[in-house]
């Protein structure tokens, strides 16, 4: 199963359906996909209380752990945020945020070495962005590569576009939705394979 994560708060923007085409050519691949709207969750920011000492369980009742679960469950993750002052949206930076419970779990309980991926799961990164900077993704990029590592996951390919503003901009550049459906037909046959993520 591949867990695809819509991190716009916009249902139909430019993210949403770069997500869309990589959920298609997964499923052209043969690949079973659950789609998750993030905004539709209800998940609270992380308290920094660190009760998840006690078991890498996060203590709050609300949907992150169900996502949780499908988060370690998954063969491959696909992850779509739009940029928003330089990183990802509110929604996204919630559900990274409470995965610092599955951080502890790995990294103070089971002493897991760190830097070290071992069976790593493969994680796609769609990206927009509204203006042309060099940097524009840089910040987002590297949180979601933090945030991938916390369920054993390696960011194995980033498709992120400049100059997307507008929720249709997309739309325009037909190119981009498919270069994303490339990518969701690429790791559906990378799962089928139990092809290990080295990059
Ligand atoms: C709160 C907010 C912050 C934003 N910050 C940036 C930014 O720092 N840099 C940028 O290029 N675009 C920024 N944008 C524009 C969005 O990244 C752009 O419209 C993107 O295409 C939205 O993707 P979506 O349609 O998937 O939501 C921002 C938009 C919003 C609403």
């Amino acid at each position: 199963m591949i867990v695809a994560l819509y991190g716009s708060p916009r249902r139909r923007g430019n993210t949403a359906r770069l997500l869309q085409a990589a959920v298609e050519g997964a499923r052209q691949g043969g690949a079973e996909v659950r789609e998750i709207v993030l905004r539709d969750l209800k998940i609270n920011p992380c308290l920094e209380i660190y009760a998840c000492r006690r078991e890498g369980i996060c203590v709050q009742r609300d949907d992150f752990r169900r996502l949780a679960d499908t988060l370690l469950k998954a063969d491959a993750t696909m992850l779509a945020s739009p940029i928003f002052f330089y990183t990802v949206s509110a929604q996204v930076k919630l559900m990274m945020d409470r995965c610092q419970s599955l951080w502890v779990k790995k990294y103070w309980l089971e002493k897991k070495p760190l830097g070290r991926l071992d069976n790593a799961r493969p994680g796609l990164f769609l990206s927009a962005g509204a203006s042309r900077g060099r940097q524009l993704f840089a910040g987002a990029e590297m949180s979601v590569r933090y945030f991938f590592d916390t369920f054993d996951t390696r960011l194995w390919k980033t498709l992120a576009y400049r100059g997307l503003d507008e929720a249709d901009d997309i739309l325009q550049h037909p190119e981009y939705l498919e270069e994303a459906r490339t990518a969701g037909l690429t790791l559906a046959g990378m799962i089928k394979t139990g092809e290990q993520c080295e990059s």
